[in-house]
C-alpha cells in the first residue's frame, strides 16, 4: 500500500521493516523510546510548506508578509523556525507573545489579534514593542489608547487594522465560520459598526489606522467566498476614503487555507491561491483608484503546520460487538485530539508498524476518555489489527496540542522534531506531578 501524498509528511516513506518512517525515524523505535501519545512533526515538511507561501506570495506582490497563526500550535521549536524562515506572527495571548519574544522575533513581524484583549496582553503587547494591532471590538479602542497612556514613553502611533465580517459565508463547519453577520469575530460593515470603530480610533492621539482584515473562515476552500469577501471589504475602503480619507496602507486577507484529513479531502494550492488572490486584488484596487502598493499580510496557520505532524498511538484493547462494529481504543483521544468530538472533524488511520499492508477491515477508533462521544474516528478501514498495535493518524499538526486538555487528570502528550535520522524531544510528556502544580491543597 503506499502512503497517500498530501496526508503525511513529506519525508515519509514505508521501510525495509514495513514500519513507517518520518525524516529518516523509525516511528516504531520513537513509540519505544518516547512513548505514546507521541506527536511527530517533521522539520522538512515545516521548512517545505512556509518556503512555498512565501515564494507563492512574494513572487506575485511586492509589499507581502507571511504571518503564521500562532493559534494553530506554537511553541518554542517553531517560533525559532518560523523566525528562521522569515514568517511573521499572528498571535493572540500572552503566552504566545512570550515564546515570540524568547524566539527573538523582530516586535514589528507580530501582530496582536483577539475578540476580547485583556489589559494584560495589551500591556505585555506593548511592552514587547509589538506595533500592529487588530482591533476587533469597539471597546478596546479607547482601552488601547488609556494603556498607551499610562506608559513611561507612549508610543505615538499604533498601527490599528479592523477586523471586518463581510458578512460572506465561507460555507464551512458553523464553528470554523467567521466572516458571517452572526459571528463573534470582527466588526460589521452593513450596520455601521466597523465605520464608528474607524472613526473613534481617527480621533485617538496615539492610534492610527492603517488597514483592514478579514478572516471569513477556516477549511476554506470556496474562493468565490473569499473574492466576495475581498471585494466587500475594497468597498470599504474606497467608502471611507471617500467619507474620511482613510489611508489604506495594509490589508490583511486572514488564513483559513483548507487542508485535506482524509483521501477524500483536497488540499488548497497555494500557488493557485495567491495567483487568483492577487490578481482579484490588484484589480479591484485598480477598480477602485486604490492604493497599489499596499502591503498584503495573509495569516495561515493550519496551511503551515497540520500536514507537518502524525499523531502516534498504542492499542491497548480490541472490543468486537457482534453485528456492530469493532472498536480499537487507543491510549490518546479527546485530550490531546478534540476536533472530532467538537465538530466532526474526520480524519484516517494508519498501522504504523505494518504501513504497507492493506487495509482488510473496518474498525472504529476510540479514544481512552470517559465519553462516549470521544471516538477519534467512526470508520477506520486498517489490515487486522491487535492490541500492542501501534497507530497513526497524519494530519496531527494543528488545533490538537494546543487545544489538548487534562481531562480524566490524564497527562498530555510528548512531541518530537524529526529531521535527517535523529529525533529530538521538544516537548516532554507531562506528568502528574506538572498537572497537580498549580492545586493549592
Ligand atoms: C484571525 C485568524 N487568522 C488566521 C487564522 C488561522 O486559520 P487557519 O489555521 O485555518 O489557517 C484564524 C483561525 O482561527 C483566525 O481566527
Amino acid at each position: 500500500m503506499s502512503l497517500p501524498g498530501t496526508l503525511f509528511p513529506l519525508t515519509a516513506r514505508a521501510n525495509e521493516q514495513n514500519h513507517l518512517e518520518l525524516g529518516g525515524c523509525d516511528v516504531v523505535q520513537l513509540a519505544e523510546q518516547f512513548g505514546t501519545p507521541l506527536y511527530v512533526f517533521d522539520h522538512t515538511t515545516i521548512r517545505e510548506q512556509a518556503t512555498r507561501a512565501i515564494h507563492a506570495f512574494r513572487s506575485r506582490w511586492n509589499n507581502v508578509v507571511v504571518l503564521y497563526a500562532t493559534k494553530a500550535y506554537f511553541a518554542p521549536f517553531l517560533a525559532r523556525l518560523f523566525q528562521e524562515l522569515g514568517v511573521g506572527l499572528d498571535v493572540t495571548s500572552e503566552g504566545e507573545i512570550v515564546i515570540a519574544t524568547h524566539a527573538g522575533f523582530a516586535p514589528e513581524k507580530i501582530y496582536l489579534h483577539g475578540n476580547n484583549k485583556t489589559p494584560e496582553e495589551i500591556r505585555a503587547a506593548l511592552r514587547a514593542g509589538i506595533q500592529h494591532v487588530v482591533v476587533d471590538s469597539q471597546g478596546e479602542i479607547s482601552h488601547l489608547q488609556s494603556l498607551i497612556s499610562t506608559l513611561h514613553s507612549p508610543i505615538t502611533n499604533l498601527q490599528c487594522l479592523i477586523r471586518l465580517s463581510p458578512n460572506i459565508d465561507a460555507h464551512t463547519h458553523r464553528y470554523m465560520t467567521t466572516g458571517v453577520a452572526d459571528s463573534k469575530f470582527g466588526l460589521g460593515i452593513a450596520n455601521g459598526i466597523a465605520e464608528n470603530a474607524a472613526r473613534e480610533i481617527l480621533r485617538q492621539k496615539n492610534l492610527k489606522l492603517v488597514g483592514l482584515h478579514f478572516h471569513i473562515g477556516s477549511q476554506v476552500f470556496d474562493t468565490d467566498a473569499l473574492r466576495q469577501a475581498l471585494n466587500a471589504v475594497l468597498d470599504v475602503a474606497a467608502d471611507w476614503r471617500a467619507k474620511f480619507h482613510f489611508d489604506f496602507q495594509e490589508l490583511n486577507i486572514g488564513g483559513g487555507w483548507g487542508v485535506a484529513y482524509n483521501e477524500m479531502q483536497t488540499t488548497l494550492d497555494v500557488d493557485a491561491f495567491a495567483e487568483n488572490t492577487t490578481r482579484v486584488l490588484r484589480e479591484g484596487l485598480r477598480a477602485r483608484g486604490l492604493n497599489e502598493n499596499l502591503k498584503l499580510l495573509v495569516e495561515p496557520g493550519r496551511g503551515l503546520i497540520a500536514r507537518a505532524a502524525v499523531a502516534l498511538y498504542r492499542v491497548g484493547s480490541v472490543k468486537e460487538i457482534p453485528q456492530l462494529r469493532t472498536y480499537l481504543a487507543v491510549d490518546g483521544g479527546m485530550g490531546d485530539n478534540v476536533r472530532p468530538a467538537l465538530y466532526g472533524a474526520q480524519y484516517t488511520a494508519f498501522l504504523a508498524n505494518c504501513i504497507g499492508d492493506e487495509p482488510t477491515r473496518e474498525y472504529a477508533i476510540a479514544g481512552r476518555y470517559c465519553e462516549q462521544g470521544d471516538v477519534l474516528i467512526e470508520r477506520a478501514q486498517l489490515p487486522e489489527t491487535r492490541a500492542g498495535d501501534l497507530l497513526a493518524i497524519p494530519v496531527a499538526g494543528a488545533y490538537q496540542l494546543p487545544m489538548a486538555s487534562n481531562y480524566n487528570l490524564i497527562p498530555r502528550p510528548a512531541v518530537v522534531l524529526v529531521q535527517d535520522g535523529s529525533a529530538q524531544l521538544v516537548r516532554r510528556r507531562e506528568t502528574i506531578q506538572d498537572m497537580l502544580a498549580c492545586d493549592l491543597n
